[in-house]
C-alpha cells in the first residue's frame, strides 16, 4: 500500500522521512473514532448520490469488519501507513476492493477527519476524567461525613492561623475539585462542533451536508469556518489547561497529605494498601501516592506549555506542525486516569489522628483574632482590638502558657474591656462555633456545605 498522496511522486519517503513522519504509535487510538466518521461520511456521500444504496450497504459493512478487526488486533497499521487515517484506508480498501473503497476519500481530507476525531476523543476522555474526579470529591466528602466535629489549626504561610473544622479544610479542596469538573462541561460547549466536511481548507465542492455528519458524529453542529475547523487547536489547549489545573488542585491535596504523615505532624496516617516501605529502612512507610501525585502536576504542565509553544505563530491553516498535538494529550489524560483512582484510595483510606489535631488547634495562639472580634463586639474599635489581643499574645507567650491560662488580673491590666467573659471564645470549639456566616467554619454551616457538594455531585 503507497501514501494517499502518490500520485505526482515519482519514489516512494526516505526511510529516515517515513520514520519522523509516522504517526501510528500513538495516533491508533483514533482508530475507532475514524471508523465511526467514515461511516458517517459515507451516508452524506450516499446523500449528495456519490454512492448508490448498493454500495452504501457494502461500504458500511465493509467498514463493520474493518472496525472488528481492529478491536481484535488482527488488523494492525505498518511504518509505510503514515498514520490512522492512511492504515485504515489500507485496510478498507482490502475488505471492499479498491474501486469501493477508493471511494471514501471523496470531499473529505486527513486534515478535517483528524480535527472532529482528535475532539470526539478528548470528548469522551473528559467524560472519564470527570468520572475520576467526582470520585476524589466523594472521598474527600466521605471523610468530611465520618469527621463532623474534627478540629485542626488552620494554617496561612503553613503557620497556625485560626482553628477550623477538619471537614471545611477537607471540602475547600472539593470546591475546587468542582470548579474543575465545571470546566470539563464548559470545555465540552465549545468543542461540540465538527470540522468534518471542511475538506484540506476550503469546504467541499461536492454538496455533502457537514450537519448530517455532526449530528451523526455527536455534535452539536459543525464548525463556521472550515479554515478554523482544520487548523485551530485552541480546544486541545483549553482541556490541557483544564488537565493541568486538576494535577496542581491534585498536588494541593498530596502535599497536605505528605505534611500530615510526617513524625512532626502526625495528623494522618496512611493506609498500607496506599504506601510504600523502603527497601533499606525498615521503619518507612512513604506516601509515594501523593509524591507521584505532586510529581505528575509538573508532567501535565509540561503537557500545556508544550503544545501552546507548538501552537504559537502557526499560520492559517493546516500545519503538520499540528501532528504534535496529540501525544501531550494523550499523556495527560493517562497520567491522570492512572492517578485518580490511586488517589481516591489513599485519601478513601487515610486515618486522621483526630486528638493530635485538636491538641494543636489552639497551639500558636490561634485564637488571637477571637480575643479582638470578641472586644469589637463590646463596642472597641478593630484597632485597639487587635492591639490588645497582640498584647496578650505577648503575655501568654513570656509566660509560656496559653491564652487561656492568662489570669484575670492579666487580662485586665491589658484592656479594662477585657473581663473574664471573654474566656467564653478561648475555646477552640467556641471560636468554631462562632464563624458561622455563610462558608465559615461552624458546624452547621459545614454540615450545610457537605449536602451542597453531594448534591452537585450527584448531578454532575
Ligand atoms: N497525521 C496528521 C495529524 O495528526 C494528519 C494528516 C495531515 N497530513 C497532511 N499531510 N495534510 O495532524
Amino acid at each position: 500500500m503507497s501514501a494517499l498522496w502518490g500520485g505526482r511522486f515519482a519514489s516512494g519517503p526516505a526511510e529516515a522521512m517515513a520514520l519522523l513522519s509516522a504517526s501510528t504509535h500513538f495516533d491508533w487510538r483514533l482508530a475507532p473514532y475514524d471508523i465511526r466518521g467514515s461511516r458517517a461520511h459515507a451516508a452524506v456521500l450516499h446523500r449528495a448520490g456519490l454512492l448508490s444504496e448498493d454500495e452504501l450497504t457494502r461500504m458500511h459493512a465493509a467498514l463493520d469488519v474493518l472496525a472488528a478487526d481492529v478491536e481484535s488486533g488482527a488488523f494492525v497499521p505498518t511504518l509505510a501507513d503514515e498514520d490512522v487515517h492512511t492504515a485504515l484506508e489500507r485496510g478498507l480498501i482490502e475488505r471492499a476492493g479498491a474501486e469501493l473503497g477508493g471511494k471514501l476519500r471523496a470531499g473529505r481530507s486527513r486534515n478535517d477527519q483528524v480535527a472532529t476525531l482528535f475532539r470526539m476523543w478528548l470528548r469522551d476522555a473528559a467524560r472519564r476524567v470527570t468520572t475520576g474526579v467526582l470520585d476524589v470529591v466523594d472521598a474527600l466528602a466521605g471523610q468530611a461525613d465520618r469527621h463532623p466535629g474534627a478540629v485542626m489549626p488552620g494554617r496561612t504561610h503553613l503557620q497556625s492561623a485560626q482553628p477550623v473544622l477538619l471537614a471545611h479544610h477537607l471540602l475547600a479542596h472539593g470546591q475546587a475539585l468542582l470548579r474543575d469538573v465545571d470546566r470539563l462541561a464548559d470545555w465540552d460547549r465549545r468543542t461540540a462542533v465538527s470540522p468534518y466536511g471542511s475538506g484540506a481548507l476550503a469546504g467541499s465542492s461536492l454538496g455533502l451536508d457537514p450537519a448530517m455528519v455532526a449530528a451523526d458524529l455527536g455534535f452539536d453542529g459543525p464548525v463556521e469556518n472550515s479554515i478554523d475547523g482544520t487548523a485551530s487547536r485552541d480546544f486541545a489547549a483549553e482541556i490541557a489547561f483544564v488537565l493541568a489545573m486538576i494535577g496542581v488542585n491534585l498536588s494541593r491535596i498530596a502535599e497536605e497529605v505528605i505534611i500530615w504523615t510526617t513524625a512532626e505532624f502526625r495528623f494522618a496516617v496512611l493506609d498500607d494498601a496506599w504506601s510504600t516501605g523502603s527497601s533499606i529502612m525498615p521503619q518507612k512507610k512513604n506516601p509515594d501516592v501523593a509524591e507521584l501525585t505532586r510529581g505528575k502536576s509538573g508532567r501535565l504542565i509540561g503537557n500545556l506549555t508544550g503544545l501552546l509553544a507548538t501552537l504559537k505563530a502557526q499560520p492559517l491553516a493546516y500545519n503538520r506542525d499540528l501532528q504534535e498535538d496529540k501525544e501531550p494529550l494523550f499523556d495527560s489524560v493517562e497520567q491522570l486516569e492512572l492517578l485518580l483512582p490511586a488517589l481516591t484510595g489513599m485519601i478513601a483510606t487515610l486515618r486522621f489522628d483526630t486528638d493530635r489535631m485538636a491538641e494543636l488547634a489552639p497551639a500558636g495562639f490561634t485564637l488571637a483574632t477571637d480575643i479582638a472580634e470578641w472586644l469589637v463586639r463590646e463596642g472597641v474599635p478593630f484597632r485597639i482590638a487587635h492591639e490588645a489581643a497582640g498584647e496578650c499574645v505577648r503575655a501568654a507567650e513570656n509566660r509560656g502558657v496559653g491564652l487561656d491560662e492568662l489570669t484575670d488580673d492579666e487580662f485586665a491590666a491589658i484592656s479594662p474591656h477585657l473581663t473574664p467573659e471573654v474566656r467564653l471564645v478561648l475555646t477552640v470549639e467556641g471560636s468554631i462555633a462562632s464563624r458561622d456566616a455563610h462558608g465559615g467554619t461552624a458546624p452547621v454551616r459545614v454540615a450545610e456545605q457537605l449536602k451542597r457538594l453531594r448534591d452537585k455531585v450527584s448531578v454532575a
